[in-house]
């Protein structure tokens, strides 16, 4: 997908980067200066350093140097591609999104199709979430929240809703609205009855968990009874919208948690995760019920390398656990995990210890590898067979390890437990590797929430020269600047052919409306591969610089570029008269008359 310059204008200028970078840490000040702690993982700091201008649409982190418009920190933040950072603002303004000029008919089709459902199921789950607020604190929807602790926060956040003990409360209301009953019924939400037509509702008396997706789409749902009945969650069936083996619930409100955390926990329900969030534990996921399958590592991966798995402790959730291993290690994830004592789900965990004693837990865990060997090491002894055995099963698991740092060290660890030599231990991992089918391939991408990333064409400053990058910097600093810089007819002289593209896209831009002066950078660092090349004016030196000595500087970038590009033209000059090969012979003799001269 490619997106017009006016729609990615339109899409920033309707959303204002104030209000999204308020949802990641405190914003102070006002007009230019917003600051505030910086956001971003891996920057833990206690004075605050990153700044917000409003006029400008941008954000600088004089600590860890970030620095972009809207875009570029929804991408960051949200671990999304340019496309997708479009699609998500766009979807916070309300904006709909262009029809492609080439797009096929089928391909309209098919996202129109993907469009109602979205709709359809974000209206339904509107509808369960009133259904629940509407209710009397007596009845027993509400006081299985409680009991669950669920606070009101958690249900107003994750829009948790209740499907009424009856056949047809979402028909009616899907009828009332006019939506089509035939994508109700192909997302499964409605079903046809047996006996002659007609159709009813699947979800009855059951809490209603809708699942967003990270951008913010709404995908399906889980139901839980009220009580011990069977079976206890449905998931939405399978569809073009509802793909289990690439979902997590919870995304997307964690996601920014987990980007500011640099870790995520990976939980295997709705419950664990819901528990762990409302106590104050943000930073995590939950597959629906399953093992963790490339995708899920590849989604997770966007947002973190360092993951925290924190299955069931019982048979079964471990088991999964094992299974996600080599799923992670395959995708050069760092895995860790802890076995919860006396088989107790996270849930159970942090609602008996409390979350103090869940973070202590979290400290302590180990690699997954280690914790999986330990598992395969419980019986052994040290006899020879043993240690075949061992590494039979454990040969499959350091195949898969594609962390060259990681592989050794297990192979270290390995080698010290069965008291072995690395030399065994890789000939057998290789020996048991020949008759291995090959390992599962990624299937093709069809996920619709995980679009492949379309690249598109950035302007690399990278090869710059630096007198040029303060050159425009200045120019970007103040119209009174990029006047004079404008008068020295020095543009076409840039040697830089990408910056030259930039700095001409700038003065267009500024001569047309100079009124728009401030919002000048904002645009332009969308079309280039590096923000900070365009907002060193936003940080020091240059944003403390006096008149005096911006001139200064501005008058030794304009010296220096003439005196290049001089240069340049002499070079190009010699050059030309090097390959015209008449001149050259004249050359030729000139320069043999002059040796001979000397011979004489
Ligand atoms: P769990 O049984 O561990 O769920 O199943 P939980 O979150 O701890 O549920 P509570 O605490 O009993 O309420 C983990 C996940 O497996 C899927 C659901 O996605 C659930 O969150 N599952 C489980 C189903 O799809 N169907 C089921 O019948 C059970
Ligand atoms: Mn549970």
């Amino acid at each position: 997908m490619r997106f017009d310059q006016d729609f990615i204008e339109k899409v920033r200028e309707s959303n204002n980067l104030i209000d999204i970078i308020s949802r990641y840490t405190q914003l102070k000040g006002a007009g230019n200066r917003h600051t505030g702690l910086c956001p971003f993982p891996n920057h833990n700091e206690k004075t605050p350093s990153f700044s917000v201008s409003e006029g400008q649409q941008l954000y600088h982190c004089f600590g860890c140097k970030k620095s972009g418009n809207i875009f570029h920190f929804v991408q960051e933040m949200q671990g999304l591609s340019f496309v997708e950072s479009v699609e998500y603002l766009a979807q916070k303004a309300s904006i709909p999104m262009p029809v492609q000029e080439e797009q096929s008919p089928q391909l309209t089709k098919y996202k129109n199709s993907l469009n109602s459902s979205w709709k359809l199921i974000e209206r339904s789950a509107d509808y369960y979430f009133q259904n629940l607020q509407k209710l009397p604190e007596s009845h027993p929807a509400k006081q299985y929240c409680r009991k669950r602790n669920l606070t009101d926060e958690v249900i107003n956040e994750f829009k948790i809703g209740f499907a009424h003990d009856q056949w047809d409360g979402l028909l009616n209301f899907l009828n009332k609205i006019k939506a089509p009953q035939s994508v109700g019924q192909n997302l499964g939400l409605l079903k046809k009855r047996k006996s002659g037509d007609g159709l009813y509702d699947q979800y009855r008396n059951r809490l209603m968990f809708p699942i967003i997706t990270q951008t913010e789409k709404y995908v399906g749902f889980g139901g839980r009874v009220l009580d011990d009945s069977l079976p206890k969650y449905i998931n939405s069936a399978e569809s073009s919208v509802f793909k289990k083996s690439q979902i997590f619930y919870g995304l997307n409100q964690s996601a920014k948690y987990i980007r500011t955390k640099g870790y995520a926990i990976v939980v295997e329900g709705y419950m664990d995760f819901l528990a762990l969030y409302a106590k104050g534990v943000r930073n995590v996921v939950a597959t629906l019920g399953t093992a963790l399958t490339p995708q899920h590592a590849k989604l997770i991966g966007r947002y973190t390398s360092k993951l925290i798995i924190l299955f069931d402790g019982d048979k079964a959730g471990q088991a999964a656990a094992q299974k996600s291993l080599k799923v992670l290690l395959e995708a050069q994830l760092l895995p860790r995990s802890v076995i919860l004592p006396d088989n107790m789900d996270p849930d159970d965990f942090i609602a008996q210890k409390g979350a103090d004693e869940f973070q202590r837990v979290i400290a302590a865990s180990e690699d997954l590898f280690l914790i999986v060997m330990q598992d395969k090491l419980k019986n052994f002894k040290g006899a020879a067979t043993e240690k075949v055995a061992v590494m039979e099963e454990l040969a499959p698991l350091m195949r898969s390890v594609k962390h060259l740092g990681l592989k050794e060290l297990y192979l270290r660890e390995l080698s010290d437990r069965l008291q072995v030599t690395e030399d065994w231990l890789l000939k057998m991992i290789n020996a048991s590797g020949k008759n291995e089918k090959p390992s599962l391939q990624e299937p093709k991408n069809t996920d619709v929430t995980d679009k492949p990333v379309v690249k598109r064409k950035l302007l690399s400053l990278a090869k710059a020269p630096k007198h040029e990058l303060y050159l425009i910097n200045m120019a970007l600093k103040s119209t009174e600047y990029f006047d004079k810089i404008i008068e020295q007819g020095v543009i076409e002289q840039i040697s830089d052919q990408n910056l030259l593209e930039v700095f001409k896209r700038a003065e267009q831009v500024y001569r047309q409306s100079p009124e728009e002066f401030d919002k000048l950078t904002a645009l332009l660092v969308t079309q280039i591969d590096q923000p900070t090349y365009l907002s060193a004016h936003l940080a020091e030196p240059l944003s403390t610089m006096d008149n005096a000595g911006s001139l200064r500087l501005i008058d030794d970038c304009v010296k220096k570029i003439r005196k290049q590009s001089l240069k340049a033209q002499t070079l190009q000059l010699l050059k030309e008269l090097k390959q015209d090969s008449s001149k050259k012979e004249k050359l030729e003799q000139i320069m043999n008359i002059q040796k001979g001269k000397l011979n004489l």
